[in-house]
């Protein structure tokens, strides 16, 4: 019988792999903290229906790639693509619009699901960060929205990227620019791709980022959203601008971004990956706003904005510009017996430490010194504790300092001095 693999598109994450994705959510998990968002679950499968009518059912990621199928009862549930819907779905079935505090800022982060050709950085199972804060409209709020998605990528040490930014407008400029799509791209129909040919009676708004036909003469005149803005969607993009502008963050307006889900109104954005090691799946993060999303799913009129990145391309991005945030030590101490009489004297100290909240792990068979020291090099240990005949004796221990290349023997007071030591280097 043939060995059976994993399913194509997912990953294992052995240990030094899950090691790196924890130190990243960490680093997300304490940012968004600072700005107030709180941790939601929903479920990793729901209705199809919510993903039809919200992300929309002539879009590439729910008439395309959705994992979809019947349960015993013959309920169409689908894998979810996306967790905007779904914390939609939530706030909606649990009224959390009549919570005293609004907005309701809410986080995940989990794996969502999407049959797609797979490729670095592209996965049918990948894992999503995202935000959505659901409340009264304002356009600082957007804008912190944006901010947050950029502070993780600082922390996580990514600096090579761009700001993409444009505006759909509401609902009617929206509807009055498609006409003028439809109307444009009829008179081309022959040139176009067949995708194109399609997505000219479904999305038409999805023209406009077609890979295949982006180069061709006619896709250079295509009318522009920006002539369909009405005066509060044009003034509503302003402000942001001018917010950003402030706080000197650099961006670019790309009229051709239109974001390949359907509930967006007003402010769209993605950030961009310039490194080369991020490849053709260089989008990092996308996100917008949706003024109607909510009121479309049988909720009230509450508007949202949020953001979605993708943490296996935030990873290679992390690892390509910061290698060093990896290198965290599986612990931080090892503690070394030179021969088996020092091993019981070691488990003490190994115990001791533990019981002061210092991770730490010892050697349980007989090793070399040398076979030691190279376990604790591979594995980034800062500090050995080494310990033979001498010190056996004595009670006493040799503190060994493995990134500064120090040592000092301890002995009665070794665990403060440790712990010290271990809160001046971090
Ligand atoms: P999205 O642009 O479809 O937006 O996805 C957000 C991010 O998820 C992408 O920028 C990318 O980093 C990552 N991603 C998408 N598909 C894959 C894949 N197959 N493999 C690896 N990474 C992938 C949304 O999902 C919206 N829900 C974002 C949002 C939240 N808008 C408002 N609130």
């Amino acid at each position: 019988m043939a060995l059976i693999k994993k399913p194509r598109g997912t990953e294992d994450l052995l240990f030094a792999d899950s090691n790196d994705w924890q130190i990243m959510e960490d680093i997300i998990k304490e940012c968004v903290k600072l700005y107030n968002y709180r941790e939601l679950r929903t479920p990793i499968f729901e209705n199809t229906d919510l993903f039809k009518r919200s992300v929309g059912d002539t879009t590439d990621v729910v008439s395309k790639e959705m994992y979809t199928f019947e349960d015993k009862k013959q309920r169409s549930l689908s894998l979810r693509p996306e967790g905007t819907a779904g914390i939609v779905r939530a706030y909606i079935e649990h009224k959390m619009y009549g919570y005293v505090d609004q907005p309701v800022k809410a986080y995940y982060l989990g794996p969502m699901f999407r049959y797609e050709r797979p490729q670095n950085g592209r996965q049918r199972q990948f894992h999503q960060f995202g935000i959505e804060n659901i409340g009264p409209k304002a356009v600082e709020i957007d804008v912190e929205t944006i901010l947050l998605g950029l502070d993780i990528t600082q922390r996580l040490g990514i600096k090579n990227i761009k700001v993409v930014l444009n505006s759909l407008g509401d609902k009617a400029s929206r509807a009055a620019y498609r006409k003028a799509l439809v109307t444009y791209f009829k008179k081309h129909q022959d040139e176009m791709c067949e995708d194109c040919q399609k997505r000219l009676k479904d999305n038409p708004l999805r023209l406009l980022d077609c890979k295949v036909d982006a180069k061709k003469a006619y896709m250079k005149k295509v009318p522009l959203l920006s002539d369909y803005l009405n005066e509060e969607s044009k003034q509503y993009f302003a402000d942001l601008i001018s917010i950003l502008d402030d706080l000197r963050i650099d961006y670019e307006i790309d009229e051709k971004l239109v974001r390949g889900l359907d509930y967006y109104t007003d402010t769209i954005f993605e950030i961009i990956s310039l490194n080369k090691e991020s490849g053709a799946q260089a989008t990092l993060f996308g996100g917008g706003r949706y003024d109607h999303l909510i009121h479309e799913l049988d909720g009230p009129d509450i508007s949202g904005v949020g953001f979605a990145m993708g943490l296996e391309r935030m990873m290679i991005s992390a690892k390509a510009e910061n290698p060093d945030l990896f290198k965290q030590g599986s612990v931080d101490i090892f503690v070394m017996p030179l021969d088996k009489f020092s091993k019981k004297y070691a488990f003490t100290i190994t115990s001791k430490l533990r019981q002061k909240d210092i991770a730490c792990d010892m050697e349980y068979n007989d090793k070399s010194l040398k076979a030691m020291l190279r376990y604790a090099q591979r594995n980034n240990i800062k500090y050995a504790i080494i310990i033979g005949e001498n010190e056996l004796q004595a009670e006493t221990m040799v503190f060994k300092d493995l990134v500064n290349n120090t040592e000092e023997e301890l002995s009665d007071d070794w665990l403060e001095i440790i712990e010290k030591r271990i809160k001046q280097n971090e």
